[in-house]
């Protein structure tokens, strides 16, 4: 009986003195392991005479259910002690304030520029897009413009080499297309140019969208037809087109393109200077010694192409009044663009 007093006494301050569930466990199994007190407690039990072995027995039975017992109720307080200190470690201070991370906003010239990407692939068009660095062939002579010819002043170019310059028009990716791929054409073509222009509503710099259609049949009501329908989703939805006529020479004829005004309806206004119109684009069927120089028969098909400028369209949407403020990148005018 002493012997058992003194094992539940060891029993108890082992399970106390362990820190963690490992450690009570370890201890657990030191009484009632395998190899533990109460098992080498059984062992002796062979020893005994027949007759004192069901009393022992029950003793040894009696002092394992104890400490079983005694031991689930430390492995309980361990378990809550357990998880009070895993809720310390990861206390929270929720009044404390939060880091703000500033959102980003679209410039808007990614905005028109995807917004016009939409507005075309919905009618079959595809991107395509050409170098920044041309070549005279692409941006001139192959657009019907040679060596002297007077229309190379429309665009005050900045040169690279006598052979290189920085692309004027994104015209110069029409002849790079028709060159690999032949009708029927539907091709978008979104970039960069450069011209040696600079004021108020002129840059070094700006973005232009190219378009471009051959096929069988296609006449300048194609481009009308599909000129209103990218005025009523890009202005307003009682936008039309005018056209007038132009001249560049990689199209015949060539027309100026006009949306009626949005601000006034057409009444003319500050906006439309009085007009009722808006010059947005520049626009034409495709000149007949284009498809030659890209080996398209222009007996057989006729395109038509357009060419904008992105930054012109985002300051009449957005009511922008000087070109500038696309390049300084301003977070104050930046952030008026938030979806
Ligand atoms: N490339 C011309 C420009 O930059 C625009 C244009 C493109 C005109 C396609 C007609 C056809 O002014």
């Amino acid at each position: 009986m002493d012997e058992n007093e003194q094992i539940v006494e060891e029993a108890e301050a082992a399970a106390s003195e362990a820190s963690d569930s490992k450690s009570l466990y370890e201890a657990k199994m030191r009484f009632l392991g395998r190899q533990g007190k109460i098992a080498s407690l059984m062992q002796r039990m062979k020893d005994l005479a027949a007759e004192h072995r069901p009393a022992f027995g029950k003793q040894v039975n009696a002092l394992r259910a104890r400490l079983e017992e005694m031991f689930a109720e430390h492995e309980v307080h361990m378990k809550e002690r357990e998880l009070q200190r895993k809720l310390a470690g990861e206390q929270v201070d929720v009044t404390m304030p939060g880091r703000r991370h500033a959102e980003g906003t679209l410039h808007p010239v990614t905005r028109v520029k995807n917004e016009l990407i939409g507005i075309f692939s919905g009618m079959g068009f595809e991107v395509f897009e050409g170098p920044e660095i041309e070549n005279d062939y692409y941006n001139f002579t192959a657009l019907n413009t040679p060596a002297d010819h007077p229309a190379r002043d429309m665009q005050d170019t900045f040169y690279l080499t006598d052979e290189f310059l920085l692309r004027t028009q994104t015209s110069a990716g029409q002849i790079r297309l028709m060159e690999k791929k032949k009708p029927p054409i539907k091709m978008l073509s979104p970039g960069r140019v450069f011209r040696s222009d600079d004021d108020a509503t002129h840059s070094p710099m700006f973005h232009q969208m190219e378009g471009l259609v051959v096929d069988k049949g296609i006449t300048l009501c194609d481009l009308q037809g599909m000129l209103d329908e990218f005025a009523r989703t890009m202005f307003s939805e009682n936008s039309k087109t005018r056209l007038r006529p132009s001249y560049f020479p990689f199209t015949e004829p060539s027309v100026e393109v006009d949306v009626s005004c949005y601000m006034c309806g057409g009444k003319g206004c500050a906006l439309c200077k009085g007009t009722g119109w808006i010059e947005v684009l520049g626009a034409g069927m495709v000149n007949r010694h284009v498809l030659e120089n890209c080996g398209i028969d222009p007996d057989e098909y006729t395109g038509f192409a357009f060419g904008m400028g992105i930054e012109r369209i985002a300051m009449l949407k957005y009511g922008i009044n000087n070109i500038k403020l696309l390049t300084e990148n301003d977070v104050r005018f930046l952030k008026q663009f938030k979806e």
